[in-house]
């Protein structure tokens, strides 16, 4: 009898599952004597996935280029239900991989479950406690958990969470974030610039924001409170590449493309946008990688959000939520501005979320402990 290799599926769909699922997939190509690696992206996002696919050069095995313009909650999971069951059933793998809290992510652990194959959910156990904030993500996260056999916890409050909602410890793995591997991977390469911004002044402030609970006048508010910022403090400028959901790059264009200081520019690819926060002097943010990112970088973040899933980066300092009414925003950024000992206060490197080794521990678990064993 020929010794058959177990099949691994890794499925993603958006930008920030890319980035922390590309490690583990360099990670599991290297022990590909042990299993079969199998990728599929939905492509819930095209451009900005593609310019990620691009850059860690993986070409997936299957591509079900599901995307729509403005596509809603319902009809992007109906399609992606659908279309991952057949995946299921085609490729029939002995464990599949998800990464995260996005639709992609919550509808292959499912359509997992409905093929009785285990699932791994890489970056398990994220909580605000907060069921609409941020929304659907965090209810996406608990449907995952519940979803899951595996459970790649990045940090121990992550861990500690998931003992608490009664998670056996067996299944929890505290393994870093993978978001750091790729960051360490990108930022350790050589890098000629490729951006070319007409900066004027002698600080620039990166800021991205994409949060559904941000829709509507929320972003109004934030983009006031941007343009209130360059018009207020001389020797600023802001760069903010927009992400192209409509909700936001409507509003957000309509607000600021008439700002000479404040830079609209498209999505940036990983390794320049790592450059950019690299040399921000400080970064606004909505993000969750980000606020993972920035603190490994040295960079203050102001976080444009009421709750955050990521309490170590705020408890080690370097990041403070300031929610998204203008005046605090202003007030917060001047704050950094003006008092140079509460900027250097923010602006050491601390590495709460890994230390750049997660995927490696991914990938040794499945071969040792998962797959090994079944
Ligand atoms: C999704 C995730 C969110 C994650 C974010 C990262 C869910 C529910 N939300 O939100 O957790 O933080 O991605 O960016 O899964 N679009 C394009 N091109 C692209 C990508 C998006 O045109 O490459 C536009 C399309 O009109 C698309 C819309 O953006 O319909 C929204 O994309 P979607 O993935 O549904 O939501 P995000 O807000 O990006
Ligand atoms: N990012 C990028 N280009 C950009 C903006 C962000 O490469 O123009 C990266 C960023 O460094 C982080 C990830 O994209 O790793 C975050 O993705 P996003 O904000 O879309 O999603 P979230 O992290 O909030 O789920």
């Amino acid at each position: 009898m020929p010794h058959l290799k177990k099949k691994v599926l890794a499925v993603f769909g958006t930008r920030p599952e890319a980035i922390k699922m590309a490690p583990v997939i360099k990670a599991l190509e290297k022990k590909n004597n042990h299993f079969d690696l199998i990728t599929c992206v939905t492509a819930q996002h095209r451009q900005i996935l593609d310019q990620m696919l691009n850059l860690f050069q993986i070409k997936p095995d299957i591509d079900l280029d599901i995307m729509e313009a403005n596509q809603t909650l319902p009809s992007l999971t109906a399609k992606a239900v659908t279309r991952l069951s057949e995946v299921m059933d085609n490729v029939k793998p002995d464990v599949t991989l998800v990464q995260g809290d996005t639709t992609t992510a919550m509808v292959a652990g499912l359509a997992s479950f409905y093929g009785q194959t285990p699932v791994g959910h890489v970056e398990a156990g994220l909580r605000t406690e907060n069921r609409y904030n941020p929304f659907p993500e965090e209810i996406n996260r608990r449907l995952l958990s519940t979803l899951s056999t595996f459970h790649f916890a990045p940090t121990q409050s992550a861990v500690n969470a998931l003992l608490a909602e009664g998670y056996c410890q067996d299944d929890i793995f505290m393994t870093g974030n993978t978001v750091i591997d790729a960051l360490l991977m990108i930022a350790s390469r050589e890098y000629k610039p490729r951006i070319s911004l007409d900066l004027q002044e002698s600080h620039y402030i990166l800021v991205t924001a994409h949060r559904r609970e941000n829709f509507g006048q929320p972003i109004k508010n934030i983009c006031k409170a941007f343009k209130e910022i360059v018009q207020k403090n001389k020797g600023i400028e802001i760069v903010y590449p927009v992400h192209p959901n409509p909700n936001i790059a409507e509003p957000v264009r309509k607000i600021l493309s008439d700002q000479e200081k404040i830079h609209l520019i498209p999505p940036l690819e990983y390794e320049d946008f790592v450059f950019m926060m690299k040399n921000a002097h400080l970064i606004l943010s909505d993000s969750g990688g980000v606020q993972e990112e920035a603190p490994s970088l040295g960079k203050p973040v102001l976080v444009l959000r009421e709750t955050t899933e990521r309490p170590e980066a705020v408890e080690a300092g370097v990041a403070k939520l300031v929610g998204t009414e203008a005046s605090v925003i202003v007030a917060e950024v001047e704050n950094l501005l003006n008092n140079d000992a509460e900027y250097q206060k923010m602006s050491h490197s601390v590495n709460p979320f890994g230390d750049g080794q997660a995927a490696d521990r991914i990938a040794r678990i499945l071969n040792d402990r998962i797959l090994g064993k079944r």
